[in-house]
């Protein structure tokens, strides 16, 4: 772009939102803090005046409205199904949640044969639950020195998809929490071969579409929808989510609108959507792009420090999978995950995304500058010199067994239960999910045998849910 063209893109709610801010009203409607007349003052002074005179839900003041989406809302839809490359795109407000329920309950139903791969999110589990479709598993390559899932194994799928001639949906996850990815290309042609739509759960990827340095995103290979946790690693606030509609998409959009309306709120945030569309704006803008080119060249020089230390290491792509390079997993020798987050936030004031018994997760985000990077590279050299005790980690954090299914998920989340003690859960049935989050990935669902197995992941329950 010329130095001096002046670059213009819109940002429809914001634009709204703005107008409304500085043209108020009246008010005698929701909500009901009236622009922030009758909050707490230690809220007000931590939140400032302004957030709370954005504040405000749709049908007023000309910002649109969200179901059905017109006016700003729809504008801004508009622009982001054009930004991501989509035919439609619905904004979410309970985050990807809200979209993952919305493909449960408008594209799968009772009894129909759904492939997902185990490790998906608790979300989908729940779509599973509300329309009583179920899920045949898709269990991806584990990662056993790293205690992570990998990829799911295209060749996998298609023998599934050769086996049941009856499968409603593929809906995979990609990349994982860890950023490991599936070669989706390849699932997408054997979705396509075999007529099944194909929905990715994208959570973790709404940069890819905004840079050559990051991997192709689903849509772009044939999926005929995804979701994105924009407040994820996008520059949303938190709960703000994006589903999108492929196009040429086997997938309805009015199934999928439908659902979204039952699902969604009546009154939704406008702080919130336009969070969503000032995200996409920013993504698409000279100065987004650098910052995502930033968190690129932030995690490389990350991983290429990491490299240099000697008992600290990163997970890498090997053969079988790809990562975004975004998403830096390291763990330490002699060290748990968890006890290595400790030290960082002790000792050096720096928070992790999650942490595992055996390793941790570090975001290099948009919004991370070099000098934050270089001073966890500093930490890090720290910590590999010094000789920190061990103690070993009792609770194991990423479910990775194999389900031994005796119900129906549905059928034994809705039916008579009895709540145990975990000491006499072994043998038992289990009525309740078990998917702490993070990674929101399933240790036990509602239908499957308890075993000794699982007692590992459950060491903060004292009871458990089981079929009576
Ligand atoms: C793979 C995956 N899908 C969906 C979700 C749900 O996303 P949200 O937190 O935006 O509701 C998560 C959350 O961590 C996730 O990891």
């Amino acid at each position: 772009m010329n130095k001096k063209t002046k670059e213009i893109i819109r940002a429809p709610i914001v634009e709204a939102l703005k107008n409304a801010c500085e043209n108020p009203t009246y008010q005698f409607h929701i909500p009901g803090h009236t622009k922030g007349g009758c909050v707490l003052p230690e809220f007000r002074a931590l939140i400032g005046n302004k957030a709370l005179c954005v504040d405000t839900t749709d049908e007023f003041d000309n910002l649109g409205t969200l179901h059905p989406a017109t006016g700003p809302v729809k504008e801004a839809q508009e622009l982001a199904a054009k930004a991501f490359r989509a035919k439609r795109t619905f904004f979410l407000l309970n985050g990807s949640t809200a979209g993952n329920l919305a493909f449960g309950m408008g594209l799968t139903r009772q009894g129909q044969k759904i492939i997902t791969n185990r490790n998906c999110h608790r979300s989908i589990l729940t779509g599973l639950i509300i329309s009583g479709a179920e899920p045949l598993w898709l269990t991806p390559n584990r990662l056993e020195e790293w205690g992570l899932w990998g990829s799911v194994d295209p060749a996998n799928l298609e023998e599934m998809l050769e086996n049941n001639d009856d499968v409603g949906l593929v809906w995979i996850t990609n990349p994982t929490y860890e950023g490991v990815m599936s070669d989706v290309k390849t699932i997408a042609a054997v979705c396509k071969k075999y007529q099944v739509p194909l929905v990715v759960d994208e959570a973790h990827a709404c940069l890819w579409n905004f840079s050559e340095n990051l991997p192709t995103p689903a849509l772009q290979f044939g999926a005929d929808a995804v979701i994105h946790s924009l407040h994820k690693t996008g520059g949303s606030m938190s709960q703000s989510s994006m589903l999108h509609i492929a196009h040429d998409s086997l997938i309805s959009t009015v199934t999928v609108e439908k659902a979204l309306k039952l699902l969604q709120t009546t009154s939704p945030s406008m702080l919130l959507l336009a969070s969503l569309d000032a995200a996409r704006a920013n993504l698409e803008s000279v100065s987004g792009r650098k910052q995502i080119e930033c968190a690129v060249s932030n995690a490389k020089y990350l991983r290429r420090e990491i490299d240099k230390l000697k008992h600290i290491h990163h997970l890498q792509p090997a053969s079988g999978y790809e990562t975004d390079v975004t998403k830096v997993f390291i763990k330490a020798d002699g060290l748990s995950g968890v006890q290595l987050e400790s030290i960082l936030e002790i000792d050096f004031g720096i928070e992790v995304e999650s942490a595992s018994d055996i390793g941790l997760l570090i975001l290099s985000n948009i919004g991370n500058s070099k000098k934050d990077i270089e001073y966890l590279v500093k930490c890090l050299k720290k910590i590999d010199k010094s000789h920190y005790i061990g103690i070993h980690e009792d609770k194991k954090f990423m479910p990775m067994l194999e389900p031994v299914i005796k119900m129906s998920l549905r059928e034994a989340f809705f039916c008579a239960k009895e709540t145990v003690p975990k000491s006499e859960a072994v043998g038992r049935v289990a009525a309740e999910v078990i998917a702490e989050c993070p990674p929101g990935i399933a240790v036990l669902l509602p239908g499957e045998l308890i075993t000794e197995e699982h007692l590992p992941y459950l060491v903060d329950y004292g009871f458990i849910e089981v079929v009576d």
